[in-house]
């Protein structure tokens, strides 16, 4: 094969796409392995009992590994790569694919307490093994956060009336976390996690009269009367008529120490309130920290948060206790993207504009820092709780669905993936603008940030407008169309460490399976996309981890098609034959050991 600039040799994208298929499999890249390294309902907490589907029991899930793994991160805890910390969330639950006979109007109790066991996160040791994979093993350190786990709110918002309840009326104590999609490693070790369609989970907003109440409730999706889950039957705090706050304790940005499983995960709301995708941290050059955020919902905002406070080095227990403190304490703001061509050019079709980029300038408004509001008519308190609103008011951009972003550790931009919208252009909603061209935007896009990371100044560019290469309204950062992998619906990114954009998809809208992708970003093979491996049939492709000689990705939802349950699975991935599909964490490796994308 050719070498050099353009023949597809850049270090960790150095290997042979795989083609788009509908296989119910992982498929690799050749030259690669793959092994299962947790699935569904498999052991966490020591003396945890294995998974019997026919006979789930909440006490046992509360054990075991939750439902739908989304992020993923291994952190290391040593300088060799073999000994780690696996944490991952645990985003939802589809109970008609969880139990067989599953009646949606009438759940059981336990149905429904298997449920909240099989949210939130988990924690395990894993150890690389010589043949290349990754082995779950038994730790002090193994640990399962669910619905019941007491965490801290805190931050300027914290004790606020709108988050008192009757079981908590400090407004600082909230069982739990739900819905926990993407996050984020700290440059300190702990971890961030996103709480993300929390609104889902909440009955009875119909019964709120109250014109200003009602106006919060309906800016978060919180609607309707009965919940699909019907979780407001066996605790009232999911019941909005009874327990109207509840659903303010939900939408954080939450911290976990994986490094100590007795500690308090937080609660922090100082980072605002809305469907956090998840939050990735980049230290600036003073360091202080910033954390960047996006809220996954058609036609919502960016965010940043700049600590005032500055990271302490090392990863003794001192610091780490300081570094949880920083994002209690900063500025929240908000991002309105400028294109720097004639709005005349940018028609809808995804033509790129006579300067041949969409890209442009912007700037972070801020919206509140501490005690002190930037936002007229709303208290700092508001801000924070009802952040949209308030995003609303100072006129943000509106963005085609904000999923993960991520700073780049080799070149420090920041990219965040923008899912897809099918509603942009449509009657009533905003029309293309530079930084999301598309009308009824199916693919979505890649955007990437150079950003002053303490300031309100950015630049920015469409790295990549995604879709079938052959649709004249795809860019692929300019490189040559001809060559790339198709990628449709970006949601997870992620780096190796030559600094090449790992994405993950979610509801590949070409007829094919969810991927993960490498793409350099930087040189002369930007924009060079190709695929990595695929994910079984209805599955979406999470949490990927891109180390030296390892990737691991989340499986998530595999079999999760129209029609499909666990009484007619469409998927029987990963254990074969006629069993039920479970959510699992797969970890990649080159079979004769070497790095990740390099021959
Ligand atoms: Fe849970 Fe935005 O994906
Ligand atoms: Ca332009
Ligand atoms: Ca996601
Ligand atoms: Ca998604």
């Amino acid at each position: 094969p050719l070498r050099g600039p353009g023949s597809g040799s850049i270090p960790g994208t150095d290997f042979t796409p795989v083609a788009p298929n509908t296989e119910d499999a992982v498929v690799t890249a050749e030259g690669y392995e793959q092994g299962i390294v947790i699935r569904w309902g498999d052991p966490v907490v020591p003396g945890a009992p294995e998974f019997d589907f026919n006979n789930q029991t909440a006490a046992a899930q509360e054990q075991q590994f939750g439902y739908n793994n989304d992020f993923a991160e291994l952190v290391p805890l040593d300088g060799s790569g073999r000994s780690n910390l696996l944490v991952v969330n645990h985003e939802y639950t589809t109970e008609t694919h969880m139990f067989a006979g599953y009646d949606e109007n009438n759940p059981t109790e336990e149905q429904v307490r298997i449920a909240w066991a099989a949210h939130g996160l988990s924690v395990v040791y894993v150890e690389r093994e010589n043949n290349g994979g990754l082995k779950v093993q038994p730790s002090r350190y193994n640990r399962r956060i669910t619905l019941n786990t007491p965490f801290e709110l805190r931050g300027p918002a914290a004790g606020s009336d709108h988050l008192k309840t009757s079981a908590d009326p400090t407004g600082t104590k909230v069982l739990g976390t739900q819905n926990n999609c993407a996050g984020s490693l700290t440059p300190w070790g702990t971890i961030l996690s996103g709480e993300e369609n929390f609104n889902q989970y909440f009955a009875n907003a119909d019964s709120i009269t109250d014109p200003t109440a009602k106006k919060r409730l309906a800016r978060y999706g919180l609607k309707g009367a009965t919940s699909t889950r019907k979780w407001e039957k066996f605790d009232k705090r999911w019941d909005l008529a009874q327990e109207p706050n509840e659903a303010n304790r939900f939408g954080w940005i939450v911290e976990i120490d994986p490094h100590d499983p007795n500690s308090t995960p937080v609660k922090h709301t100082a980072l605002g309130r809305f469907k956090h995708e998840g939050a990735a941290v980049k230290v600036a050059e003073d360091g202080r920290v910033v954390a960047y955020s996006g809220d996954d919902e058609r036609f919502d905002y960016i965010y940043k948060f700049v600590s005032n406070g500055k990271m302490k080095s090392g990863k003794s227990a001192h610091a780490r206790r300081h570094n949880m403190t920083l994002l209690d304490d900063g500025t929240l703001y908000v991002a309105k993207f400028t294109g720097n061509s004639p709005a005349s050019e940018i028609d809808g079709t995804g033509k790129l504009p006579s300067d041949g980029a969409f890209d442009g300038t912007g700037e972070w408004i801020p919206l509140a820092s501490g005690d002190k509001s930037f936002v007229p008519g709303f208290t700092a308190e508001e801000v924070y709780i009802f952040t949209r609103l308030a995003a609303d008011a100072v006129g943000a951009t509106k963005m085609d669905r904000p999923e993960d972003i991520q700073p780049n550790p080799v070149n420090g931009r920041i990219y965040c993936a923008l899912t897809n919208n099918s509603n942009r252009g449509s009657t009533g909603n905003a029309a293309p603008d530079e930084a999301n061209p598309r009308v009824g935007n199916k693919h979505g896009h890649v955007l990437e940030i150079d950003d002053d990371a303490t300031g309100t100044k950015l630049r920015w560019n469409l790295l990549l407008v995604c879709g079938d290469p052959n649709d004249p309204s795809t860019f692929f950062g300019g490189f040559d169309k001809s060559r790339v992998s198709p990628i449709s619906c970006p949601d997870n990114v992620a780096f190796d460490r030559h600094g090449n954009l790992w994405i993950s998809t979610d509801g590949n809208a070409l007829k094919s399976n969810d991927g993960l992708f490498a793409v350099p970003v930087d040189g002369p093979e930007r924009g060079f996309v190709k695929q990595f491996l695929t994910v079984p049939n209805g599955a979406e492709t999470c949490g990927p981890v891109v180390r030296d000689t390892l990737v691991t990705v989340c499986v998530q939802h595999p079999g999760e098609l129209d029609g499909a349950s666990a009484d007619n699975p469409a998927s029987h991935w990963p254990d074969g034959g006629n069993s039920q599909p479970r959510p699992s964490v797969v970890a990649v490796w080159r079979k004769d050991g070497g790095e990740i994308g390099r021959r």
